[in-house]
């Protein structure tokens, strides 16, 4: 296992040295691995607790939601995984996909000082761009509640600049760096956004989702748009986005009137409202 300070990508500066004992204790750090979610799976399984992190310097294989790949070069990004074992029922798991991309939109926010959209479930939009994503996943929801877990995958463009996207990525992709023209330190990231969420998750166990739903709306992007959404079995609907219920589904509308719940799949603005 390395210590922090041994991984490059991270390039750790000296406020943390203090820190660093606590943080090290519930983290595993990894210079290279295939998928940070697939790790922390491993160590979900093997009993790791509520708030135990993954965090890796590059991905060879990272995942994205619907089968996409996330590009994870080194040193260019946040590629983390936090391990969740929140006093929840296992129904109200899928709120915990919108708490997350709350916790990371406020994080970004508050340190980068810029306006962050979300996307549902919960892209993380910088300026019209996708700056960052979230791909939740849970463990078998079969057997003792007990041994149930949550996994927050997060991958965020940090550092990154053009050339460190592919040329299919270049358009609709940003970085913090390209938004704000400063360079992040990743663990100061990190450290902010699983603090924030391990926050946000005990709230939403104790005191219910109304207070997290209405600041997850305030930030979506799509709310009475005109948008597209290309469902699970490859149909196109386009319509207007009646934004996010109180279970944390989205809702459009079509032209006939006729209302959908966007349960799964992949939604975005109608092409002709994209801007840039
Ligand atoms: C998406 O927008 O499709 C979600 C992207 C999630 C990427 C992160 S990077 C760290 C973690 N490990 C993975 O393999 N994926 C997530």
């Amino acid at each position: 296992m390395l210590r922090v300070d041994e991984v490059p990508s991270f390039k750790l500066g000296t406020f943390f040295l203090p820190f660093l004992k606590n943080i090290m204790k519930d983290t595993l750090f990894l210079e290279t691995v295939d998928s940070t979610n697939r790790v922390a799976r491993e160590l979900g399984t093997a009993g790791k607790p509520h708030g135990y992190a993954v965090l890796a310097g590059s991905q060879l294989k990272g995942r994205g939601r619907l089968g996409k790949t996330w590009q994870s070069p080194p040193g260019k990004g946040l590629y983390s995984t936090i391990l969740l074992r929140p006093k929840l029922d296992v129904k109200e798991y899928p709120k915990i996909t919108l708490t997350a991309g709350l916790a990371l939109s406020q994080v970004l926010e508050e340190i980068c000082q810029l306006d962050v959209a979300l996307k549902w479930p919960n892209d993380i939009y910088i300026s019209g761009r996708k700056c960052g994503g979230i791909l939740v996943e849970t463990s078998s929801l079969q057997g003792e509640a007990d041994g149930h877990f949550a996994l927050v995958g997060i991958g965020v463009n940090v550092n990154a600049d053009k050339d460190s996207f592919s040329s299919d990525l270049r358009k609709s992709a940003t970085s913090l760096f390209l938004e704000s023209g400063k360079e992040y330190e990743i663990l100061t990231l990190f450290e902010a956004f699983r603090s924030r969420l391990l926050q946000l998750v005990f709230q939403l166990a104790h005191e219910g989702f109304a207070d997290i739903l209405n600041k997850w709306r305030e930030r979506d992007m799509l709310q009475g748009k005109w948008m597209q959404w290309l469902t699970p079995t490859g149909e196109v609907i386009f319509g207007e986005s009646l934004g996010v219920d109180n279970r944390g589904i989205m809702s459009v509308r079509d032209c006939s009137g006729k209302i959908y719940e966007v349960l799964s799949g992949d939604v975005s603005l109608a092409p002709q409202f994209r801007g840039r």
